[in-house]
Parts: C-alpha cells; structure tokens; sequence
C-alpha cells in the first residue's frame, strides 16, 4: 500500500491507510489553498495505490498499452484524464486550473474519453450546448460499463442550473461528481469525497464565497495564457443566462491582476487575454475604484509581455478613455469583439442592452477614427422574441455599414428564468432563413474584408506546426486572423514579419521575412 507524502502521513497515525477516509478528513487544514494542496496529495496516496494495484492485475497494461505505461511510470503518473471544454474562453481558463490540479494529483492528460477520469467543464449560453452534454453522458454510460472503476466529473455553467442537476440525477446516474463555477477550485477535496462516499458527489455554491488564487494551473500553450480579471455579470440581457450561472460581477485587484501576469511574463508568456464578461465595467466595484482602461496601461507597462487582448466589451460601456488607451498601448492589439446581438433599437431595448442602432454605429465611427486599422468583431442573436422583418433588416443593415472582421451568429434559444423567454416566440423556420440570410451576408463581408492586407508585412505570433502541411507553421496577426507559412518549430511562441503572399478568405498564405 502506497504511503502518503511528509506532509500529510505527519497529520496521522502512522498505521493509516490511504482509505481511512475519516481520518484524512478530520486532519485537512482549515484555510485554503493549504486545504486543496492537503487533498491533492490525499486524492494522490489513493490513486497511486489503485494505480498499483492495476499494475499487479495487469488491468493496466491492457488499457494504456506498453508504452505509454512505462513513460507513466517513469514519469510518476497514477492514471488518465480527459478534461473537456465547452463555450467560452471564461470556461477555457477554467479548464487549465482544473487540470493543474489533477495533473498535481498524479493524473497524465489524455485527449480522448477513454481516460480514468472524464470531466466535462460546461457551457448552457444556448440549449444546443445542454443538449451536447446529455449526448456525450449517454456515450460515456457505455464506456463506464466496460469500466467501472472510470470517474465522470461534470462542472461548469450548465450546473448552476437546478432543473439540470435533477435531470442528471434522475437520468444519467453513473456521473460521480458535480460542481459549479464558484468552487472549481475544490475539485481535490471534492474528487476525495467521492472516492470516501462512493457515490455521486454533488457541491454547488449559489454564488461566490471566496477567491482562492494560487492554485497549479496547467497552460494549453507555453507563450500565451487568459488572465481572469473579472468574473460575473450585472447586465441582465433578457435572453441571457450568465448573470444566474456566473453571478454578480467581482473584479480582481489589479495588484493580484499585475503580479499574475508578471509571474505569467517569467514564465515565458508573451501574450496575455484579459478575461471578463464585461470587461469595460471592469473595477467598479473595487474598494479603490479602477477603470479598465487604467488598468490596460498598466498592463501595458510589465516587461516581457509583447501582445495583450480582451474579451468581452459591451458596447454600452465602452468609454473614450478605453478607446484612448488601446490607441496609445503599443502591446494593446488592434482587435475589438463589441457584440452587437440586433440592429434594431427596438430589439435591442426589449434584449435591455442599453444602447440604440445609432449609437452602435457612432461607436464604432469613434473607435474606427482613433484607431484606422482596427478589426472589428462581432455577435448577432436572430429571432429573439417578436423580431420582425424589418428589424432583421435593420441587424443587416448594420452588418454592410460596419463590415465586421467576422460575426459569430446566433440563433435565439429560450433560456428558462429570463426576461425573454415569457415572450412571444418567433417561428423556428424564420428565424433559420432569417440566420441563413444573415449567415451568407456575414462570411462574404468577412472574406472581402479579410483579404485587404495581402502583400503587407505584419507581425506574427507562431502559434503551431500546420496541422495540414508539413513543413508549414500556423500563426496569428494581431487581428486574430491566421496566417501559414513555412517554418518548422523553434519558431513556435515568436513574433516574427510575415508577409501576406495569398488571402484564402478567412486566413493567409505567407513568407517568414529575414530576422533583422
Ligand atoms: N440565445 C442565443 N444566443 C445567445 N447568446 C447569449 N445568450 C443567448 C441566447 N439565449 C449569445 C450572445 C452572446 C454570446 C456569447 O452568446 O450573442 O454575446
Ligand atoms: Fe449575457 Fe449580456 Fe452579461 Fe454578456 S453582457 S454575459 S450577453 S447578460
């Protein structure tokens, strides 16, 4: 039987087993994160001892094969994790800190649903995204069969939803473990618990009690990271569920902002993505009020950082000192996401967006003067309730005025607790040639505007091998538009001069130019 680290095996008696459950629990430290690092290493002696026993049975070879059990072994690992993310880039920052903590527990990451462990991190912005989910619970019912011993975690916005976990509990039993947005940082001390009880483990918070910051975070990417500098929202767009799933907004200090992202800088991170839902309220609610703007300067000033983004602007807030600083930080990247959801005022009232068609527009006229070159993107609901004709006209019309980068286009979905879904509904087959005519109008702006830097050179941040062709490197503009170009990687995670030989309609061909 495996023996637990220092740490913990000084808090026992020395004759405890990794499943005295009891008496693991009764000696976890009180304060956090002290309390997580206590149950990563208990989740650990557990996980190793199974992972020994598999060996023994020869379980394990038969699921990992030879290989890769020895480099498991070699590299101390005690099992396999899938953590899979859904929705936004919120969710997406989400998932690192999850598999941080698994990965300080032991577990390998393993990009498929066959791992010991599956943990689905979910999104519920429209029904579609629910609906996945139930799907792949249904697939991995089968998987357990042949498994038992496999661990289905679900976590995420889709769980701070109660007809959710009913449905779950109802229907789809074989999930072990349930958690929300506010306790992510749980997970160690929530996987014990249901290892010690042995049956579905369900821990949601109603809203955010505390921050714990400090906890392992394991990167998708070396050379660039989202840093969370708010989370929650206070708008209350009547179609929309965030506020309920996310609760009210809280901004992190810039101090414990800065300092991540100097830490994030000595680690090699070269490109940062400020995270929030609403990012230009950003710091309203601090003891010491900050706009975001000021904090974008300060961003701006921590060595070792080259590109910084954001995401997401409401259009409503977005103030001339905002638009000042992204023309004035020269790291600040020449890419805005200002979600317009419909063109009509009329619409846009009845979604409680709190700005008109004419302000959207004399917005971006703004924003367009200070700032030539900037990409504009964008976010369009179709059908929501009692949208007529002429205010999808209206929603077009917006679309060939402001010729959007590229659109993300939506069709409306009933969010059950919103303002919106007690309205009248528009019948799905127009609201889908409504999104059909949208959809068409949208990709062949986006490909003409797309194309307009071909033969310039500009600064790319090599992000990849091609995955199509060999020989070849992916990387982004500052735009957020993707180029390819030969290279091979020891240029991946450097900005480098491209020029942009051939527009394919959403991305470039192109030539790394001399470093010089
Ligand atoms: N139906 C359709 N789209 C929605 N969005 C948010 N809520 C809904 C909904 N109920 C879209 C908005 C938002 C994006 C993240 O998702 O366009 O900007
Ligand atoms: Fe939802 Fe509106 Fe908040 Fe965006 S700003 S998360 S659309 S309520």
């Amino acid at each position: 039987m495996a023996l637990f680290c220092h740490d913990i095996q000084e808090k026992l008696p020395a004759t405890a087993s990794v499943t005295d459950f009891d008496q693991i629990r009764a000696a976890a430290p009180a304060g956090e994160p002290e309390r997580q690092q206590y149950f990563m290493e208990a989740d650990r002696a557990y996980f190793t001892a199974r992972f020994e026993q598999m060996i023994a049975s020869g379980e394990a070879l038969s699921r990992y094969g030879k290989e890769r059990l020895e480099e498991m072994q070699k590299n101390g690992r005690i099992g396999t994790v899938d953590v899979v993310t859904f929705g936004c880039q919120m969710n997406a920052r989400d998932s690192e800190k999850l598999l941080g903590i698994l990965e300080t527990i032991g577990f390998q990451e393993w990009e498929s649903e066959d791992a010991d462990f599956v943990l689905y991190n979910t999104c519920t912005v429209r029904d579609n995204a629910n609906q996945k989910v139930y799907g792949r619970l249904g697939y991995l019912r089968t998987k357990k069969r042949n498994n038992p011993q496999m661990l289905i975690g679900l976590c995420g916005c889709m769980m701070q939803e109660p007809e959710a976990i009913e449905k779950i509990r109802r229907s789809y039993s074989h999930v072990d473990l349930i958690f929300g947005t506010h306790n992510i940082f749980k997970l160690a001390e929530i996987l014990f618990e249901r290892i010690a009880n042995g049956k579905m483990t369900v821990d949601i918070w109603e809203s955010a009690k505390e921050i714990v910051e400090d906890l392992p975070v394991e990167r998708k990417y070396p050379f660039k990271s989202g840093v969370n500098i708010m989370f929650g929202c206070n708008n209350f767009c009547s179609y929309c569920i965030v506020p309920y799933v996310r609760g009210r907004e809280r901004s992190r200090k810039p101090d414990e902002i800065l300092d991540e992202i100097r830490k994030l800088a000595a680690d090699g991170v070269i490109e940062v993505m400020l995270l929030g839902q609403n990012v230009n309220s950003y710091g309203k609610n601090l003891s010491e009020p900050m706009t975001f703007a000021a904090l974008l300067r300060r961003v701006n000033e921590v060595d070792g950082i080259k590109r910084i983004r954001f995401m997401t602007s409401h259009p409503k807030d977005l103030s001339d000192e905002l638009i000042d600083a992204m023309r004035d930080c020269d790291k600040v990247c020449h890419h805005l996401h200002l979600p317009l959801q419909s063109g009509s005022s009329r619409i846009l009232r009845k979604m409680n967006r709190k700005y008109t068609k004419e302000e959207y527009l004399a917005l971006v006229d703004r924003i367009r003067f200070a700032i030539p070159d900037i990409s504009l993107t964008t976010d369009i609901i179709v059908g929501f309730p009692g949208e007529t004709e002429e205010d999808f006209q209206e929603t077009l019309d917006v679309v060939r005025r402001v010729r959007f980068d590229s659109a993300f286009t939506f069709l409306y979905s009933v969010r059950r607790g919103t303002p919106a879904a007690a309205m009248e509904q528009v019948p799905e087959e127009v609201m889908k040639e409504r999104f059909e005519r949208l959809l068409k109008e949208v990709q062949q702006i986006a490909g003409e505007v797309c194309g307009r830097e071909t033969g310039q050179v500009r600064r790319v941040l090599v992000e990849s091998l091609d995955d199509h062709k060999d020989g070849y490197v992916t990387g982004r503009l500052e735009n957020n538009i993707v180029v390819h170009f030969p290279g091979d990687e020891t240029l991946i995670g450097t900005i480098i001069d491209v020029v942009l030989e051939e527009s394919k309609g959403f991305y470039y061909m192109g030539r790394a130019l001399p470093k010089g």
